[in-house]
């Protein structure tokens, strides 16, 4: 049985302000599905890199947010999403993976489809079967600056408002001139708002991270806000300098609070995230023709975070699997024309985030282990460390607090 509106309502209603949620947040199944109705199967969700799909015919099929999904680019070189279920009697159209495709073949009795999802070829239908009315069901997808977003909803909230404020931060770095260097795809045994809350906070990053510290720093008055929301002096001098050489750079916030947009400054005298803080690419991915431009941090609640440097990109994708996993993936971006062992090595190149993420890992799988503990109870935020935490945790409360209207039929895995 779902858990229904009102069993939610009390639920949120008996939130204590700042303090971490109550256990069943992070542990109980029906919340669990109401996550995936009421948000991820809401929103719009970052799927993959363009860049990744990398020639007409390319596809990657995955299980993302409950839901079969299959991204194919069309011979008009569109990047279309489609539910990976064929219009005959519903089978799985491609297995999860990625490569590339002439056609879209069904296995199970061979309907095919064309990359834009129409349907071309049908055995021993009779003469009155309509091809046109049985093409591919759709998905929302669209591509900004690079960036493959889909939305499962049947009618999408609107795009354009996130794309007006996130494009003049990320055109200057060419992800349309990217390829993929490395993928890393790792479950972490957490919720995915753990694994959110970790992200939004530095507060564990002294003694967790050494190797991300050399090159980020962990004190929220370099790379953060003051408890009083305003902009603290480093970071206020580090945008005006930024934003002089035409480099986008201030906080930019949803009303919402769904997604943010800020080039932080990284430690002194480092421009990437390598142990010496040196870039990790000779043949830079963007135009960011400034010493010491930082990192372009943007998240986008609740399947996206980034890292934007000024020779290469970063992109990570939650994507929930049960109440009590999370699938994380990290896609290192270099120029497309960077040659691996000449231009860069792929070890240096992705070490610190290897390290970094496994790190998270495991913080994450000891917060939820905790969680499940009898003794268990929400605790307090630092006010100093964790206002991004508290900003997180106020934006699900209240995208969860809204119902589904009519019957959604359920995804279920398989
Ligand atoms: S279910 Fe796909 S062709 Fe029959
Ligand atoms: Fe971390």
């Amino acid at each position: 049985m779902p858990i229904s509106t009102s069993e939610l309502d009390e639920l949120l209603a008996r939130r204590r302000a700042g303090h971490s949620l109550e256990q069943p947040f992070y542990v109980d199944d029906e919340i669990f599905q109401a996550d995936l109705e009421r948000i991820f199967q809401r929103q719009w969700l970052f799927a993959l890199p363009a860049c990744q799909l990398t020639k007409p015919g390319s596809y990657v099929s995955l299980r993302f947010a409950g839901a079969g999904v299959l991204i194919v680019r069309g011979q008009d070189n569109v990047i279309r999403a489609f539910h990976n279920t064929c219009r005959h009697r519903g089978s799985v159209l491609c297995q999860p993976g990625d490569g590339h495709l002439a056609k879209l073949v069904c296995p199970y009795h061979q309907w095919t489809y064309e990359l834009d999802g129409r349907l071309l070829w049908a055995r021993d239908m009779p003469a009155d079967f309509d091809p046109e009315a049985h093409s591919l069901k759709p998905i929302h997808c669209r591509e900004l600056c690079g960036l493959v977003f889909i939305c499962l909803a049947r009618q999408a909230p609107d795009f354009e408002a996130y794309a007006a404020l996130a494009a003049p931060y990320l055109q200057v770095h060419d992800l349309d001139q990217a390829k993929v260097a490395h993928v890393s795809t790792i479950v972490e045994k957490g919720n995915w708002k753990l694994v959110w809350e970790n992200n939004r906070e530095c507060y564990h990053c002294g003694v967790n991270h050494p190797s991300l510290c050399r090159s980020f720093s962990p004190d929220p008055a370099v790379a953060g806000v003051l408890p009083d929301g305003s902009t603290p002096e480093r970071l206020a001098q580090h945008f005006e300098r930024c934003e002089a050489a035409g480099i986008p750079s201030r906080f930019q916030i949803a009303d919402s609070g769904q997604y943010r947009l800020a080039r932080m400054p990284l430690q002194e005298g480092a421009v990437s995230y390598t142990l010496d803080g040196k870039p990790a690419v000779k043949r830079p991915l963007g135009r960011v023709g400034l010493a010491e431009p930082g990192t372009l941090l943007k998240f986008h609640y609740p399947s996206m975070w980034s890292h934007y440097l000024p020779d290469h990109s970063l992109t990570f994708r939650v994507n929930p699997i049960s109440a009590t996993e999370t699938e994380v993936t990290t896609t290192w971006l270099v120029h497309k024309d960077a040659v691996e062992g000449v231009d860069y090595d792929l070890d240096r190149l992705t070490e610190v985030w290897l390290h970094t993420n496994d790190e998270d890992r495991q913080v994450v799988e000891n917060n939820q282990l905790g969680i499940l503990s009898l003794g268990y109870e929400p605790g307090p935020y630092s006010q100093i460390q964790e206002n991004g935490v508290e900003q997180f945790v106020d934006w699900y409360c209240e995208a969860l607090a809204t119902p589904v209207s009519g019957t959604r039929l359920r995804a279920v895995e398989v």
